[in-house]
């Protein structure tokens, strides 16, 4: 196991280039599933996660090669249709193979995701929008096994008590593509790694209307082609950079990225007094000599996203006065706040809310990352505490950053990888 090692204290300058989506290469990557044309897919990012889906297309019957960044796909006989509990586990995002694989196979077992860090993370929706396409699903040893004989077009709303679900969306989009008839779904998500399948499942061949709405319908086709496509860049990453350039008052520009996919988050940093410039593909941040406490809830796209909560956390723990960050999608999302609280943070945590009485120099020692967006938290509080944090665990966050810490060094920060002791 690696931790990261942080000489806190340095101002980010510089610019940093934004990598390919995770969220959006996983499910088109999995969108292979589909057809038995060539997927060949630009801009994906190098992550531990894109690792794990390679490997369990591979044992889906596709052959993967990842050059540069780009993957190319191609069917090379489907054996077995079972997604194991040994890479499930790693990746919850597998449970969208089920979808694709109902659609081709018209059976497929998939193992039963479990929880997470931060809550229980149902999968009602998933199961309930195949079923209304007529699947048959049980719950057989921990694995869900679905079998169909023919998947029939249905309306359906997919939304549970916290709004839309992506990947059920993802999901439905996928088995409805090559199901029989017409699948409305009602409440579709807005986000737009969800929308870039949609487009992508489109030049497949796929008939999608009211793209980019949350009100889809998806008229089934006999078959889907082959593609090649570029993945949008990751707007959680290049958040995470805005918050590590704030809470460390640099000057920052990040390039290649979606400035019209962060509009929520700039909102919010343009309110605290940064200045904020907005190119096509860049958005460069500085001048922010006193920023101010801060409001934030995150809700589904396009509000502010829930995997940004945890670092702009961090980041309001620089601010004097108390800032105020709720969370509308994962109630119980707060593992980062023990961790800052080490580092001198003081955090209060009532209900689905955190008030962050910032202001106050954190100070390095030794936290634990126990997911993805923790653990990015954790990365931005170090850069901006006095002395050396060790973030111990740091695999949470290659699951998700690409070269996070080389793009940090180029802009000048003192971070370190290192083989850790502490298991
Ligand atoms: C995706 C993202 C994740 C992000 C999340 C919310 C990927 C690979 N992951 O996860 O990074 O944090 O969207 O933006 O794209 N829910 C149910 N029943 C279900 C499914 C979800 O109740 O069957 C609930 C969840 O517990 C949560 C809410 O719906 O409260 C939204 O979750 P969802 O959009 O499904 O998250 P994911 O798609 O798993």
């Amino acid at each position: 196991m690696d931790k990261y090692v942080i000489h806190g204290g340095e101002s980010l300058k510089g610019s940093v280039r934004i990598s390919g989506s995770k969220n959006a290469a996983l499910p088109l990557m999995v969108a292979s599933l589909l057809t038995d044309g060539d997927v060949i897919l630009h801009n994906v990012p190098h992550l531990i996660d894109v690792e794990v889906l390679i490997k369990l297309l591979s044992r889906l019957g596709k052959s993967i090669t990842f050059k540069g960044h780009t993957v190319h796909i191609r069917e090379i006989g489907v054996k077995k249709i079972e997604a194991p509990y040994e890479l499930v586990k790693k990746m919850r995002a597998s449970v969208i193979v089920l979808g694709p694989l109902l659609a081709r196979h018209k059976h497929c077992r998939v193992s039963l995701p479990g929880g997470c860090a931060f809550g229980p993370r149902p999968i009602d929706l998933h199961i309930k929008g195949l079923s209304k396409l007529g699947a048959k699903i049980k719950i057989d040893h921990g694995y869900i096994d679905a079998r169909v004989s023919q998947l029939r077009g249905a309306s359906m709303i997919l939304a549970g008590k916290y709004g839309s679900s992506v990947l059920a969306t993802d999901n439905v989009l996928m088995a409805a593509a090559l199901a029989k008839g017409t699948t409305v779904i009602e409440t579709a998500a807005l986000e737009p790694e969800c929308v870039e399948l949609m487009r992508m499942l489109v030049k497949m061949g796929a008939s999608i209307d009211g793209i980019g709405t949350s009100v889809v319908r998806i008229k089934g086709v006999k078959k889907l082609t082959g593609v090649e496509y570029t993945i949008i860049p990751d707007r959680i990453e290049a958040g995470t950079f805005l918050a590590a350039a704030l809470a460390t008052r640099g000057n920052v520009t990040i390039t290649d990225c979606e400035p019209e996919h962060l509009m929520s988050v700039l909102e919010i940093i343009a309110g605290m007094g940064a200045v904020v410039k907005i190119g096509r593909t860049e958005i460069e941040i500085k001048q922010h000599k006193a920023l101010k406490a801060f409001s934030a809830k995150a809700m589904p796209y396009p509000l502010f996203p829930t995997d940004l909560q945890a670092p702009f956390t961090s980041l309001a723990c620089t601010v004097s006065g108390v800032s105020t960050i709720a969370e509308g999608i994962y109630p119980d999302r707060f593992t980062h706040v023990a961790e800052l609280g080490r580092m001198g943070a003081t955090i209060d945590v009532e209900g689905n809310t955190a008030l962050v009485h910032g202001g106050k120099k954190l100070v390095g020692c030794d936290v634990q990352a126990s997911d993805l967006r923790n653990g990015a938290a954790l990365v931005v509080a170090g850069l901006c505490a006095s002395n050396t944090t060790s973030v111990h665990r740091i695999y949470h966050i290659d699951r998700g950053y690409d070269k996070f810490e080389e793009k940090l060094t180029a802009l000048g920060a003192s971070i370190e990888r290192e083989k850790d002791s502490i298991l």
